[in-house]
């Protein structure tokens, strides 16, 4: 039987996030430059979207580059960011095929003036696509984003639009970057690494983990089916005992 019959698509995540990661390992096995591991990579995103997409997956998210990675040597910041703006140019026409709509989020005003451009413009024509939403996390680190839930949170509180007695967790996820999406069910993180590297830190409270040695651009739709396989088998408990969840 094939991986993907196995799946059980009434079980199936609804938000998926996914680290990629190991781009630069990649193409150091191969003698080249991290760049050509990036160009790479982007096959992986388009294997992951369209499988996702095909399976029902409601919200995939896709960290891309971090608060942290800018820190990185400026000729590699800048193939990002370009690489950025040609996915964009070239994928549109996939996100339009299979009816999916963009988004981002993180610390957008860092990027550069192009990219932000490309990715509005992308966001905007695929607005009222309804298949699954797919998640960019661009400039995103999970405590800038907390910083700044916090700072909307307490103008509201300092205006008297929200009193302190009222903050609970719906109002915290509201004033997220990631309002409108589902809680992540499963987080899965290529290229060996085991760490959360800043990324959902609140959105991943309950969230299963899967880590895989595979490399990110060597990640197909049949490492995506096998992640999804090894989520079903677990049994998510929420605190609960194993009796109650039965
Ligand atoms: C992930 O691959 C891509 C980004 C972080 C932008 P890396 O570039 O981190 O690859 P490794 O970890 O050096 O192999
Ligand atoms: C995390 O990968 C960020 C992205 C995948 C965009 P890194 O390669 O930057 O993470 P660390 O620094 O090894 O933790
Ligand atoms: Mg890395």
């Amino acid at each position: 039987m094939d991986k993907k019959s196995k799946i059980q698509t009434d079980r199936l995540p609804k938000h998926l996030a996914i680290i990629m990661d190991g781009n630069g390992r990649w193409a150091k096995q191969k003698g080249m430059l991290r760049a050509f591991g990036h160009e790479n990579g982007t096959k992986a995103v388009r294997q992951v979207v369209e499988g996702s997409a095909e399976l029902g997956i409601e919200n995939l998210t896709l960290y891309a580059f971090s608060t942290e990675n800018w820190n990185r040597p400026k000729l590699e910041v800048q193939t990002l960011m370009k690489l950025l703006v040609s996915s964009l140019k070239k994928e549109i026409k996939t996100l339009q095929d299979n009816n999916i709509k963009l988004l981002a989020i993180g610390n957008l005003d860092e990027l550069p003036k192009k990219a932000r451009k490309e990715l509005n413009e992308v966001i905007e024509k695929t607005k009222d696509n309804s298949r699954m939403v797919l998640t960019l996390a661009l400039s995103y680190g999970s405590r800038e984003e907390l910083i700044n839930t916090v700072k909307k949170i307490s103008i509201k509180v300092k205006n008297n639009i929200i009193s302190p007695e009222n903050i609970d967790e719906s109002v915290i996820n509201e004033h997220l970057y990631t309002r409108n999406l589902h809680d992540v069910d499963l987080l899965i993180r290529t290229s060996g690494e085991q760490r959360i590297s800043n990324f959902l830190l609140w959105q991943i409270a309950y969230a299963e983990l899967y880590f895989t040695n595979v490399l990110w651009p060597d990640f197909t739709k049949e490492h995506l089916y096998e992640a999804i396989i090894e989520y079903q088998k677990r049994e998510r408990r929420f605190g609960k005992t194993s009796e109650q969840i039965n």
